[in-house]
């Protein structure tokens, strides 16, 4: 993985979803703000009927859906959405709640330049179900953390992290919502701050210029 330097202005970029969106619906309205310098070019689903396509679509946004079990096997999945993602030229590829692996070659055309967000404070907790493993595991502080997409579950380099406290009475749904408030708001700075100033990748770190610019 190398460095991505600033990008285009405006940044585009290709957001993967699975669910109810609320995390892209944080990234369209930034993106309402001309000095944020990201516009979001597609949105890609592996699912039919989300309320997550429900928003692109309503932003005017083009979508795309490739579903796993319609593909002879998951590395042509992988291929096909590879292809799919590429039409649409992104800089930056954002899975906000894609709740899919992204296979090898889809790292071999966007790897490092792939973010995700996962719901708890890794390394802890990966994989699909992390607020229940969390609040399982008893743990008092928990949060979202931003990353760079490798071949490993929710392991590649941070970006960014954000704590959230675990109340005594949480569930997991609770728990989930008040991650999810804290994440819409990471996701979004760092999606600007990638975007507008670029990154670079230096082993397990990932490195952003010290003295970022203001929105554009
Ligand atoms: C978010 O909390 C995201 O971190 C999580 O799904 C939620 C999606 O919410 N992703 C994963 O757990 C991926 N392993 P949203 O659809 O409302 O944005």
């Amino acid at each position: 993985m190398g460095a991505v330097p600033p990008l285009p202005d405006p940044t585009p970029v290709v957001v993967l979803v699975s669910g109810s969106g609320t995390n892209l619906q944080a990234l369209l309205d930034a993106t309402a703000d001309p000095a944020y310098g990201v516009q979001v070019v597609a949105v890609g689903a592996d699912r039919d009927g989300t309320p997550a396509l429900d928003r692109a679509e309503r932003a005017g946004i083009a979508t795309f859906v490739l579903r796993v079990g319609d593909f002879p096997t998951r590395a042509a999945w992988d291929e096909a959405l590879t292809e799919r993602v590429a039409a649409a030229s992104p800089a930056l590829v954002v899975l906000a709640g894609f709740m899919k692996l992204t296979g090898p070659a889809f790292l071999a055309r966007f790897g490092g330049r792939t973010l995700n967000s996962h719901p708890a404070l890794s390394p802890s907790f990966p994989g699909m179900h992390a607020p229940r493993d969390a609040l399982a595991h008893g743990v008092k502080i928990t949060g979202a953390t931003l990353f760079v997409v490798d071949a490993g579950v929710d392991t590649g380099p941070i970006v960014a992290q954000v704590a959230v406290p675990v109340r005594d009475d949480d569930s997991v749904d609770s728990l989930h919502d008040r991650i999810k408030s804290s994440e819409r708001g990471m996701l979004v700075e760092w999606v600007g701050r990638l975007a507008r100033d670029g990154h670079s990748i230096d082993g397990r770190r990932v490195v952003t210029p010290a003295q970022p610019k203001e929105a554009r």
